[in-house]
This record gives C-alpha cells, structure tokens and sequence, in this order.
C-alpha cells in the first residue's frame, strides 16, 4: 500500500519524537499526531518551542524544520484517522491501579479505546502500527475489534516497539541499531520498512512475526534493566568489601561478551518503561504457570526497590540517624539527565522516605518544573497535597537550593552538576557538610578536599 498520510494517536515522548524524525525523513508524507490532551496539542503548536511539552535535546530544531509543512499537531482525531493510510498507536500504557492484575499488568484501556475509534470511523483500508509497548498477544485484541466493529474495510496490524531512550530519543531515531517490524501481511510490513527505508539502511530493518516482535521490546527492556541491578547489587557488595563497583564495571565491560554499556551503578533505574515492562512480563509468564521464569525478573524490580531504599537508609544513619526537621537538598527530579520526563524517578521514592522521616526537601532539576515535583508527591498519596506544599521546596537555582542544607542528595546526572562552584555550596551549607552522590558524577577526592563529607555508590 502507497502510503500519502501518517496519523499517529498520542503526542507523547515516544509518538512526538517519533513522528518528527519520520516527517523529516519522508517529506512527501503528510504525518498528523492526535491527541485527546488539548493542552498538549497546544504546545506542540506554540511558536516558542521552548514551550513544547517534552524536552529532548535536537527535537525543537527539528519541530521548526516540519511542523506546518508536513509535520501537524491536532486534537481533531478522526479526521486524521480518516485522512491517512496508515495509522500509529503510542498512546500510554500504564501498569494497572485496579482490579485483575492491578500493580503489574499493563492497562490496555487507551489502546483499546483507539482501536474501537479506529474501527468506528475508517472507511477505507488501514494499517494500524501498535507503537505503544504491550504484552504479547495484544495485537490479536486489536484485530478483533477491528474486524468485528470496522464498517466492512481491511486492517492489517504490525507491531513496532520504539527502542528509543529518552534524553537521546532524536539520536536513536535517527541512527536505530535496528528497526523492529512484527507482521503477518508481508504488503503491510514493506509499506512500514519503505518509510524507515528513507534513512535506515535495510540490513537494520527486521521483520518477526507480531507475536516476536511484541515480546522482544518487554525482553530488551527486561535485560537492559536486568544489568542496572546485577550491577547494582555488586555495589552493595563493593560498599562492604571496599572493592570499587567503577573498577569491577571497568573490568567486566572490557569482556566483549559482556560490553561496557549500561553498568553504571546508580540509585536505581527510574522511567516509564523498565518496571512497567518487567512487571508486565512477570505477570504474563504468572498467567501461564511458569512462576521460576515470573520469580527471576521479578527480582530484577525487588532489587532496585532496594537499592532506592538503600540510598535514603544510608543518608538518614549517616546524618546521626534523624533528618526531622534537616534541610536536605535534592539536585536532579528527572529519572535521568536531558529530560524533564520524571516517571517513577528514584528522587520521587527516596523524597517520600525522607519526608517520611520529616525532613524538609529543597530540590533544584534543570528542566522539571514546581508543578511536576508535587504532582509525583501527591500521587503517592503518603500524605496530604498541603504537607507536601509545607515540607517541599523548588529552586530556579542549585546555589538557593543548596544555601543552609545539611546535606545534598544527587539524583539525577545532569552534566551541569559537575560544573558548579562546589566551594561556594560548601561554605553556604551546615557543617559537617554532607553529599550522597546517587550517580557517582563527582570526584571523591576533590569534594574531600573542599571539605565536604562525600558518599557515592558501590565505593
Ligand atoms: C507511551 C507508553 O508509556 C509506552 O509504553 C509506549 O511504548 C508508547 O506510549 P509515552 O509516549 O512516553 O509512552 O507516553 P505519554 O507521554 O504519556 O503519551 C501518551 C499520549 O497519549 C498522551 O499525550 C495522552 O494524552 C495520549 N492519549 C492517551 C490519547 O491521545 N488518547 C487516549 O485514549 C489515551
Ligand atoms: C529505556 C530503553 O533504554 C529504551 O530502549 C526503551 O525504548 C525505553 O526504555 P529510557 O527509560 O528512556 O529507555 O532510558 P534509559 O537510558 O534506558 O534509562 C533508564 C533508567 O536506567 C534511568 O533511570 C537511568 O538513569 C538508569 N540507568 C541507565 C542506570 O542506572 N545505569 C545505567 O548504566 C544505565
């Protein structure tokens, strides 16, 4: 099928970025990106795209080139849904707070809900793309409700899982260590390879079966994470054995086996995918008995439970064993640096444990805004909206937020942090001068040397 028009539903990370790469590269098709979030569309539109709703680093330039040409923002879903051969669903998939599943299972409402509209409205022939992550066998679901509600035209489903990661989403898209694409109609998945063919060469393009193709994106998540907290456990280890997890990291990714990405210990992984993901795995291979394979990457979230626990443990014993009452800094919201996405950030937990224990909270995220750091607070919903407001501070600025803290707490490795006047911090804050650097950016011997007491991870 000759494709002329791209609708995608959902203005998220994964569908903005996405679409703004495939507009770029295909100028001759007219993509459209839908949302029911008017407020969203709104900002996708704003002129100053400073204003846009997600920040990745190379998307803005990219949004300027596209958007009004062949690259279109609207809430007008059906319309665009009608417009266009082929059509994207990367709308949320988020674990389930209720019933049947509720904490593990992905809640498949939203793509539901697209696929009745898309059924509902088409009249004439579509390929329906799953962009959003879901459990194997979903596409079946989509297929059934295309063909038992659609007014009599063809559906052909692909699965596509986006392999980007936020803060580099841009750089991923363009340069894919390869495109997935999970089909049955051999037409439908060339149609699909054609568009990524504009600037992935075709070796990159794989084409599986839907079913493949569903379960490889929740296994690549599920290993990638898998190595965050095998890591992750070794610094706990290294912490008592006075091995350093950076020399034991350096050491084991020079095996090329094993390879030196993704080893780098942290205060946990945070983000929408890698949970989500896992517990969704867990949950499918719950729902067919294999309770050994559901347990080993289970442990893969218990762990990093841990080791979020384990930071807020290790910062309240060191502070003489209370924070009630202490000014306790917290640099970085975001789950990791070049984003302002802060979905099930470590800072969030390990915020909520030290609020717990009253501590007042001072945080300074170089592109998350007072609104989103309250909003994941009152979510959890420990305390009440007020408490949160009274016990929790922002800052425009590091050296503000810093000023009379008892200690700082580094969540997020933003490279800015490594820049700072850190002798202007010191001589700002209370003494003995704490850091708990969660993402091993600064250097242990020079933050000695100033005169902070410093604490990294796995050292
Ligand atoms: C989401 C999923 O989290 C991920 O599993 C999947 O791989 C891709 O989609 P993301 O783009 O990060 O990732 O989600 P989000 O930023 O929340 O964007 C989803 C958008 O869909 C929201 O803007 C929401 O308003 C929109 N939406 C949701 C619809 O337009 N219609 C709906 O029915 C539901
Ligand atoms: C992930 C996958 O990488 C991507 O392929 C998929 O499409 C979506 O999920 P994302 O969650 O955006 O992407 O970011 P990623 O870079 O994977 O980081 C996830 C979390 O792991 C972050 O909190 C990050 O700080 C943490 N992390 C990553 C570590 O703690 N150590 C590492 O070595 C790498």
């Amino acid at each position: 099928m000759k494709v002329n028009n791209i609708c995608c539903i959902g203005a998220g990370y994964v569908g903005g970025p996405t679409m703004a790469v495939i507009a770029k590269k295909n100028p001759n098709i007219k993509v459209t990106i839908v949302d029911i979030n008017e407020e969203r569309i709104a900002a996708w539109n704003d002129e100053d795209v400073s204003k846009l709703p997600i920040y990745e680093p190379g998307l803005a330039e990219i949004v300027v080139e596209t958007r009004g040409k062949n690259l279109f923002f609207s809430t007008e879903i059906d319309k665009a849904i009608n417009e266009s051969e082929m059509i994207f669903i990367s709308v949320n998939t988020p674990t389930k707070t209720y019933g049947k599943g509720k904490g593990m299972a992905a809640d498949l409402k939203y793509v539901e809900l697209c696929a009745r509209n898309i059924a509902e409205v088409a009249k004439t022939d579509k390929i329906v793309v799953e962009k959003s992550t879901l459990p194997v066998r979903t596409a079946q679901a989509i297929k059934s409700i295309l063909h038992n509600t659609g007014n009599d035209v063809n559906f052909h489903i692909l699965s596509n899982p986006e392999f980007l990661a936020e803060g580099t989403a841009v750089q991923d898209l363009l340069n894919p260590d390869r495109v997935l694409i999970g089909g049955e109609s051999e037409d439908a998945i060339e149609s699909l390879a054609n568009i990524y063919g504009s600037w992935v060469s075709q070796e990159r393009i794989l084409r599986t079966n839907v079913w493949s193709s569903e379960l490889s994106k929740l296994t690549a998540n599920a290993f990638l994470a898998q190595r965050i907290s095998s890591i992750n456990a070794i610094s706990e280890l290294c912490e008592h054995t006075e091995a350093n997890v950076n020399e034991v990291a350096r050491a084991i990714g020079m095996d090329s086996r094993i390879g030196p990405k993704f080893l780098n210990a942290s205060i946990g992984f945070g983000g929408s995918c890698f949970q989500k993901d896992i517990l969704n795995l867990v949950y499918i291979a719950r729902s067919y008995g294999l309770n050994a394979v559901a347990d080993y990457w289970e442990q893969v979230i218990i762990l990093n439970d841990h080791q979020k626990r384990r930071f807020s443990d290790n910062l309240i014993s060191t502070l003489y064993n209370t924070v009630s009452g202490k000014k306790i800094a917290m640099l970085g919201w975001a789950f990791k640096k070049d984003t302002n996405d802060t979905r099930e950030s470590a800072a969030i937990y390990v915020a909520d444990h030290l609020l717990s224990e009253q501590a007042n909270i001072a945080v300074y995220d170089p592109k998350v805004p007072a609104k989103k750091v309250y909003g994941d607070l009152n979510y959890l919903e420990t305390r009440s909206d007020e408490e949160n407001k009274d016990l929790v501070s922002t800052f425009d600025d590091p050296y503000e937020a810093t000023k009379g803290a008892h200690a700082i707490a580094i969540m997020t490795e933003w490279d800015e942090f490594k820049a700072y006047d850190w002798k202007k911090i010191y001589d700002n804050m209370k003494k003995p001068a704490f850091i708990f650097d969660g993402r091993n950016i600064l250097d242990k011997a020079e933050m000695n040397k100033i005169g902070f007491e410093y604490s990294s991870i796995g050292k």
